[in-house]
């Protein structure tokens, strides 16, 4: 297994299996600082960077409450159009990852170009970690999700995942590109305009990815035992904000996820992740259903990047 210490987190494309799991057991030697609220020392000497060039709520915070835990520092920005990337000098990443480098021993990006983070990782000498790039991956995500079926099933092998939602999502990248190494199925649903594009389709057939897609949720969810789940009314992913005018069209019931779908349907032992946030796709009361774990999933987002910002900087080998 290749070293963690001072690699990029870019892709999942490149993980091998012996990776998730490495991933995984540092995540379940963290665990008790987080379950207990309790910092330790562990990275007391460094420094995250997060440079956040799109909104978000989860991924910004959880990597800083991360840093936290393990007694490191952290700065950066959420708004870029406070920084020169944002204002009138349109500053490239090239030249904004050159000063950053300098600033922080790791570096945390989101940003609404594809292959952003990329491009950041050739000019800073220190680990970057991609947080999502426009319409890419969004490793970290998909390891939280893989992290908590693991949590939850106990194995990854053999279970049926069923991807509702737009497929040009980049957490649905990132998954089906980890379930190439993983007794996986997946049933991919998602409206026509939304679905995976050729070229992707062709990465996973050389990925030997066991996939099929199907038009309607109620027809394929009784296979599942994973019910993985994005929006279908959704923000333009490559733009740097998006905000919200007038009313949003209602979700097609063929990717709508629903208590009385799920109570007819649905394996009792199925479990629904969702990396958030939702639009009605999800309704509220599936919350109190047996099948949620989503907010369990937003506890081990904090845990599995503890485990990574760890093995990044090298104080978990
Ligand atoms: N899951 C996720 O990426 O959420 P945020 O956009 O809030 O970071």
């Amino acid at each position: 297994m290749r070293s963690f210490a001072g690699r990029d987190i870019l892709s999942l494309k490149d993980f091998s299996r012996d990776e998730f799991f490495r991933v995984f057991q540092v995540a379940d030697d963290l665990r008790p600082f987080a379950r207990d609220r309790r910092n330790s020392d562990l990275l007391k000497n460094k420094t995250l960077l997060t440079a956040f060039y799109q909104p978000s709520t989860r991924t910004r915070l959880s990597h800083e409450a991360a840093m936290h835990r393990l007694g490191g520092q952290v700065l950066g920005f959420s708004d870029s159009k406070m920084t020169r990337a944002g204002d009138f000098y349109q500053e490239s990443i090239k030249d904004t990852f050159h000063m950053l480098e300098y600033y922080a021993d790791v570096i945390a990006i989101r940003h609404f170009q594809q292959g952003a983070p990329a491009e950041a990782a050739k000019w800073a000498s220190v680990p970057v970690i991609n947080c999502g790039d426009g319409w890419g991956e969004h490793p970290t995500q998909v390891l939280t999700d893989l992290y908590t079926i693991l949590l939850e099933k106990g194995t990854l092998d053999g279970l049926t995942y069923l991807l509702v939602g737009d497929m040009r999502m980049r957490t649905m990248h990132s998954i089906l590109y980890a379930l190439s190494q993983f007794d996986a199925r997946a049933i991919v649903v998602g409206p026509p305009d939304m679905s995976l594009l050729p070229e992707f389709k062709v990465e996973l057939d050389e990925l030997n990815v066991d996939y099929v897609e199907a038009g309607d949720v109620r027809d394929v969810i009784n296979e599942a035992d994973i019910i993985y789940m994005e929006p279908v009314v959704q923000a333009d992913y490559t733009a740097s904000r998006q905000e919200r005018t007038g009313t949003t069209g209602l979700t097609p019931p063929e990717y709508v996820v629903s208590r009385q779908l799920l109570r007819e349907k649905a394996k009792r032992s199925s479990i629904i992740l969702h990396s958030l946030p939702r639009m009605d796709e999800l309704p509220a009361d599936v919350d109190a259903t047996r099948h949620q774990r989503y907010w369990a999933e937003a506890f081990n987002g904090v845990v599995l990047k503890m485990s990574l910002l760890s093995l990044i900087l090298g104080a978990a080998e």
